[in-house]
Order: structure tokens, then sequence, then C-alpha cells
């Protein structure tokens, strides 16, 4: 959700926390503020707003210091104004705080301290920890580091709810303290410096060694060292790790928006997500990180995913598979449905979490209700070190690098791939043949280069984008492998051009959504040459003869389809299990397309976020 970016260093900090809270916008982009050391007091500049506005502020009114915490902020408590932009301050504004995640408890924090006679200058919640935060260190009445950090642990012992946090205290100028339950943060390591960051891109320009705060850990950072405590009193757990992509992973080059990069990056990191994971001998594939034996394995006897998102539907995909291949009742929950159902979940039962970040709120939760339950829990998770991939039991990295783009596509491509890899797993352990799975191999290593056929229709997909954009609504119609691809391709176009759009099971469409078709009303049918492809051409038919404007996505020649459909966009030809990804591709870039001709603002999309971290 939001981002949080915070530096001690010998450099000036103004300038380097706004670089990195660019590399966050992404994350939440109604706001943004600093708060500087400078003078032995706390310097503010903060605005709703882009970034642009709060670099615009800082030129007016410059700050110096070389100590500083900053926030771009996706509101939670209290609209996008100036006054509730982070950081916020305790009575004595000597305190600062910028925070991400939510405070459950915040009415009752903030009754306690009206009674004590403190006036809220903002609706957040987050004022309400940095007073209480004040309250504890007044009492003390001890000033440095030592009766700061004692304040701060009391403080936070008085919190329901989830946080990151980058604090300063006037009286300890030299230090960022930063404190972290259930909302990720990172310490980067630099010489001479560190930086603290809810996120790694936003440190990756200046150190690539970090560390990935626990729930419950407390940090100290000055710029010759730092110490790391825990809540609980017991030790903290400090592991250096080593990011493997640089700055330039996480930047726009030649593309015009991140979305655009990150669908055209799509081949690329799909071989990244097979890479190593073929075992051509034994025709399945290599999961070290399941962490399970193949008994353990075999023992599985049902699946249940839970996710969110566009990660929801990869995990529709995964499950079909998965029951395809290896003949496993799989059920996908939405994460935040699963976690207040209280399904059984017996000893055979796998979890499995899908997630690009690795940190959304309601995933985790139900991974961790998972677990709770005496369930196994895999994570397949985009962010090396996320909260999901530390807490997992085993599980899958996409490798797909950064992913910038509030709408998610490579980590989606990746998704499904890594998917029907553990399909195939699970497959050639149960019942799938080793000629069934040599198959399977070959046709997951041919998809890059078809996915590259796909890509190069991009121009055809955005003249159709331009003929279509004008619509209120359109509708998305496929079926069985390619249903969660009619749901995705859905969601990929209200997300970033507004336009209304349903995604449909084809035939079900006669149930409801076709009372929905007029002249007007595109509906962008995902019929390739497949095992349905007759049943769905009945389904076309029936739009077309209530007038409604047809863009098919058809294999590659299919003349016939193309006298039937008012626009076709063609796909290479594939397994049924498979062709869903390339279809997909299709409709990323018609989404893409329609919301660019729009002018829409395509990698930051109204009201939404990458990374949703409150429930
Ligand atoms: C947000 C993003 C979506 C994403 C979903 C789940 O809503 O805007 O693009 O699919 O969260 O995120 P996750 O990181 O768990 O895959």
């Amino acid at each position: 959700m939001c981002g949080i970016v915070a530096y001690v260093g010998g450099r000036p900090a103004a300038p380097l926390l706004v670089e990195g809270l660019r590399r966050l916008e992404y994350r939440g982009y109604d706001s943004a503020g600093l708060g500087v050391i400078q003078g032995g007091k706390i310097a503010t500049r903060k605005c709703a707003g882009r970034i642009d506005a709060l670099a615009a502020r800082l030129a007016e009114y410059p700050v110096s210091g070389t100590v500083g915490i900053s926030h771009t902020r996706w509101a939670t408590h209290g609209p996008p104004t100036d006054a509730n932009s982070h950081p916020h301050f305790d009575a004595s504004g000597r305190i600062a705080v910028v925070h991400n995640g939510v405070i459950e408890n915040c009415a009752e924090l903030k009754r306690l301290l009206e009674g004590r006679g403190h006036a809220f200058a903002s609706e957040t919640d987050t004022e309400a920890l940095a007073r209480l935060i004040g309250e504890f260190y007044t009492e003390a009445g001890e000033k440095g580091e030592a009766a700061f950090l004692i304040a701060l642990r009391a403080a936070l012992r008085r919190v329901v709810g989830a946080y990151g946090l980058a604090v300063l205290c006037a009286d300890c100028p030299d230090t960022v303290f930063g404190a972290r339950r259930g909302s990720p943060l990172v310490v980067g390591l630099g010489r001479g410096e560190h930086f603290l960051a809810s996120d790694v891109n936003a440190v990756v320009a200046h150190t690539r060694d970090v560390i990935y705060l626990g729930d419950g850990d407390l940090v100290a950072l000055r710029a010759d060292g730092f110490e790391a405590a825990r809540l609980d009193e017991r030790e903290a757990k400090i592991e250096v790790h080593r990011i493997e992509h640089d700055a330039g992973a996480a930047e726009k080059g030649e593309f015009a928006h991140f979305m655009l990069k990150e669908i055209f990056e799509q081949p690329q990191t799909l071989r990244n997500a097979l890479r190593g994971r073929f075992n051509t001998e034994d025709a399945t594939s290599v999961l070290g990180g399941l962490n399970m034996t193949a008994h353990e394995l075999r023992r599985v006897d049902r699946i249940q995913m839970a996710a969110c998102g566009t990660s929801w539907h990869a995990g529709l995909l995964g499950g079909m598979w998965i029951e395809e291949f290896a003949r496993i009742p799989c059920e996908v929950d939405y994460a935040s449905e699963f976690r207040y159902r209280n399904p059984p979940l017996g000893s055979g039962t796998l979890f499995v979490a899908i997630t690009q970040s690795g940190e959304t709120a309601d995933t985790l939760a139900a991974l961790r209700e998972a677990k709770r339950k005496g369930a196994r829990a895999l994570g397949i998770c985009n962010v090396v070190g996320s909260s999901i991939a530390r807490e997992a039991d085993g599980g899958i990295y996409l490798h797909a690098g950064p992913e910038v783009g509030v709408a998610s596509t490579k980590a989606f491509t990746s998704q499904v791939v890594v998917l029907a890899l553990l399909a195939l797993h699970l497959g050639r352990l149960h019942h799938l043949s080793a000629l069934e799975g040599a198959r399977l191999l070959r046709e997951l290593e041919a998809m890059p280069g078809k996915i590259e056929r796909v890509l190069a229709r991009s121009e055809e997909i955005r003249r159709i984008a331009a003929r279509y954009k004008d619509a209120a609504s359109f509708l998305f119609l496929g079926r069985r492998f390619n249903h969660p691809v009619a749901l995705e391709g859905a969601l990929k176009l209200k997300e970033i051009s507004y336009i209304h759009a349903e995604g449909y099971p084809a035939a079900e469409m006669k149930h409801g959504p076709i009372a929905l078709v007029d002249e007007k009303t595109p509906s962008v049918f995902l019929c390739p040459r497949d095992g349905m492809y007759e049943k769905i051409l009945s389904n076309l038919e029936e739009v077309r003869a209530r007038r409604g404007p047809v863009i098919a996505v058809a294999t590659e020649g299919d003349d016939d389809l193309a006298k039937k459909a008012d626009a076709v966009i063609e796909i290479p030809e594939a397994p049924d299990p498979l062709v869903p990804l390339l279809g997909n591709v299709a409709l990323q870039l018609l989404a893409y397309h329609t919301a660019v001709a729009l002018g829409r603002d395509v990698d930051r999309p109204r009201n939404l976020a990458k990374s949703v971290t409150v429930e």
C-alpha cells in the first residue's frame, strides 16, 4: 500500500528520499511527505497529490540534513489532504512517524489521548501512534536513545493492528528508528549510510545488501551501524541478503509505461520461471523449494488455494490443471473469504497461497489460518523475502523481477506457468504418463516464442482498441481453460481504463449478462481452436444475433471465424490447457491500448494500489 523510505548517512537526505519515493510511487500516490532532522528539530514538508507536488514544495522551501524519513500514501484513515499526509507528530513536535498499515484500536487510543488533552491535527490512525509514543517518552522524564526506545516499545505494545514504521526523535538526531508488524520493512546496508524502506526497489540504486525485518523487529539505524532488537525481548534474527536485480529492472527504459514494459518482458520472465526446473529424463519438473518429499506429495489428497485479484485468476487456471494432470481435487478461494469461511482442512490438504507481492493482507491471513489448522502451506510469490515467502512451509518463486505497473501482467503469466510446473510435478507422482509429461514440458518451452508472436501484434491490437474505446461496457467470454482469462481480461480493462467489464463463462452468459448486449457493447470472445471451439461459436452467434459487436481472440489462420467477428486478434496454436496464456497476453494489450487511448494514468490507476496490506 503506502511506501516508506528513510535515510541516515552523510549525504543530503531530502533528494535521496524523494528519489526513493518515486521508485515506490506505485504503492500509493495520493499524498507524500518527509521529515528531516535540521538544526536539532524535525523539518517537515508534506502535501496531497503526487511526488512531483512534494518535490515542487521542496524546491520552494528546501530542507537540509542527512537524517530523514518519508512516505507516499494510499489513504485508509481520512481523505488525501495535506494534514493527513505523513509524517505525523507527537504533541511536542519532536517525534515524527511515517506508517504503513492500519492501527485497529485507533478509536480507543484516540479516546485515551483526548482524555489527556490531546487535540488531533489529522484524521489518521498514525497521528494517534505518534502522540502515544510522545506520551510515554514524556512520562519517562529522560531524554536520549535508551529512553526513546523504551517509549517506542511501550507504545507499540498498546497497538493492535499492522504497521511498518520509520520514526525520528529530535533528541536522537543521528538515528532513524524502524519497527515492523505485518507490513514489510527492509534495511539497506550502505557504506557509512543506512536506508530503511518498505520495498527493496527504493534502496537498490544505492545498495544490494539488505536485511528483511521480521514481525516484531525493532531497529535503530545510524550512519556507522545499527542495532536490532525484538518487541518481545527475544533475539532478533538478522540475515543479510543480496538483491539479484539492479535498479534498472525497476525503471521504464524506452517504454512509455511500466505496464507496457512488463507486458513485453513476458517471454523473458517466462524463461526465468522455467529455467532449471525441467527434468526431461523423468518428464517432470524440479521444484526444490517445496520442501516436501515425493512420499509426502503423494499423500496430498486435496489442494486448497487462496489469492486475491489477478493472482486469484492464476489460481483458477492452476486449479484446473491440477485436477486435469494430477486428478487431485482443488478448490480456489478468494483469500478474503477463505480466512473467515472455516473450511475443513485435513492433514492431506496442501494449501497454496498465490501472490505477486507476498504481502497481501488477506492472503497472508489465509495462509496463517491454513497453517493453524494443520495444513502444509506453500507460497507462490514473486517478491523474495516477502512475508508470505517467509511464513510458508515451502514454495516456488516466480523470478519475474520487480513488477511496478499496478495492474499485474508478467506476474500472472509466471504464476500460471509455475502452477503448470506444480501440476506436472504432482501429476507425475499420481496419474500422468511420461509421454504426457514430456509433451507438456516441450509445450511450456515453446511458450515464450509464441508469446513473442502475440506481442508482435501490439499495433493491430492498438487499432482495435481505438475502435472500441468509447464503449461504456464490455463482456469477456471464454469457456473451460479460457474462463479464468475472460475474468482476467475484464479485470485488466476495468482496472486501467475504468470501462465497466464483466468476465463470464460464455455459455452462462445466457442466464443474465446477455441482457446487456446491444450494438454498443462489445463482447470479447476467447475462441481458439480447442476442445470447446464449436461450443463457443454457438455462444458467439447468440451475441451476433443481438447485434453485439464481437472481438474474437482466435487461432492464427481461422478464416471462418474472421468472417463472423467484427475484429480478430490472432494467437498461435497451443494445447488446450496452455492456450489461455496466449489469449491473456492479447487481452493485456487490449486493456493497455484502450487505457492509453482514453488518456488514463496506466501505471497508477485511480483508487488502486499495487500491494494491499490492509484487510
Ligand atoms: C492488488 C493489485 C492486483 C493484485 C492483487 C493481489 O489489488 O492491484 O494487481 O492482483 O492486489 O496482489 P498479490 O500481490 O497478492 O498478487
